[in-house]
């Protein structure tokens, strides 16, 4: 009996020691101490033995068991450490790998530049007021001090839906609401398409203009020009100034074209400037006594100053495209590579 135990105690440990994994391990179990083991076979033989040597056998079969189990143990616990670490293996992070590139898109830029001057505008104390693209003719120009007759109607080419309505030619239309749904203190800004009959490389038949509007006790152009330095210091960098000249228009009075000087030459002369060392940026003006009173503002009492920027022009000065289509075109390979 001794013998027999000793042999299956060998060729178990044989076996286990052999086994090259968890699998073959549970097999080995299976084929000693399983239901049908060797090692459960002597144990189910227990009651052949004498009874007198029935002790001493049974603790020889302990003896060998826990042997054989305790080797089991031994060797499962190195195979399931062993699966562990290649399982880490197969996980570590290398940090210094270089990342996913991940596709990004960005704003439009006319979209860019129309977030920056909203910005630079509400930080200094503007609301935003969104007019309709579809206008009458007494906001987009009658109350605006342009009546019917008027030559300065020539100035903007009109797409008219009917005799009464059109496409707003200018952002200005947005004043006169402001104007007759809130009293002064009034500073907003209101930026939106708008659309004249007018095509070239520098003219879109639709664009975008941002109005400004502050109608208040005592403004003046000063106050226009002292608003107008500091906004081109924010947009085109610090070293940028503001020079007026006079202009045109029937809705303010005097009316000026504000140039910045040329963030370029820094004013020496280059091409963007075409050598005068100035770009015009917008229009502007105080705003016309005939359109406050026109909005029953009592005119004794306040004044204000308005100007008009547009935005193509702007993105187009900042980020060199010479031709206002490109912004409109749609072409991913020039959209994408203004991302500010
Ligand atoms: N509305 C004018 C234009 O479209 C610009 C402007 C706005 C001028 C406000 C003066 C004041 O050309």
């Amino acid at each position: 009996m001794k013998e027999k135990l000793q042999q299956i105690r060998e060729k178990a440990i044989a076996e286990i020691e052999r086994s090259e994994g968890l699998e073959r391990l549970n097999e080995v179990y299976g084929l000693i101490l399983g239901k049908k083991g060797e090692l459960t076979a002597v144990l189910k033989g227990m009651k052949d033995v004498a009874p007198q040597d029935r002790p001493k056998v049974g603790q020889w079969v302990n003896e060998t068991r826990q042997a054989i189990e305790e080797l089991m143990d031994e060797k499962k616990a190195k195979f399931e450490a062993e699966a562990l670490q290649r399982k880490y293996e197969s996980e570590k992070l290398d940090v210094t790998m270089p990342a996913k590139m991940r596709a990004k898109g960005n704003l439009h830029p006319v979209t860019q530049v129309r977030n920056q001057l909203s910005e630079i505008f509400t930080s200094m104390g503007f609301e935003v007021f969104e007019g309709t693209e579809i206008e009458n003719d007494y906001y987009n120009f009658t109350a605006l001090n342009t009546p019917q007759d008027h030559p300065a109607r020539d100035m903007q080419d009109t797409f008219y839906l009917s005799p009464e309505f059109l496409l707003r030619t200018q952002t200005s239309a947005g004043q006169i609401h402001v104007m007759e749904a809130k009293k002064p203190p009034i500073k907003i800004i209101s930026p939106g398409k708008v659309f004249r009959s007018d095509d070239d490389a520098t003219h879109s038949p639709m664009f975008t203009q941002m109005e400004g509007l502050v109608v208040d006790k005592g403004i003046t152009l000063c106050d226009l020009k002292g608003m107008l330095d500091e906004f081109v210091k924010r947009i085109f960098g610090e070293d940028t100034t503001t020079r007026l000249r006079p202009s045109y228009f029937p809705f303010t009075e005097p009316s000026v074209e504000v140039d910045v000087s040329c963030f370029q030459c820094g004013g020496k002369g280059c091409k963007l400037c075409k050598g005068t060392g100035w770009i015009e940026v917008l229009g502007a003006g105080v705003v016309n006594n005939k359109v406050l009173e026109g909005c029953n503002i009592d005119t004794n009492e306040y004044s204000g100053f308005a100007f008009g920027i547009g935005v193509e022009r702007i993105a187009m000065l900042k980020y060199g495209i010479n031709n206002i289509k490109l912004l409109f075109e749609s072409d991913m390979r020039v959209l994408s590579q203004i991302d500010d």
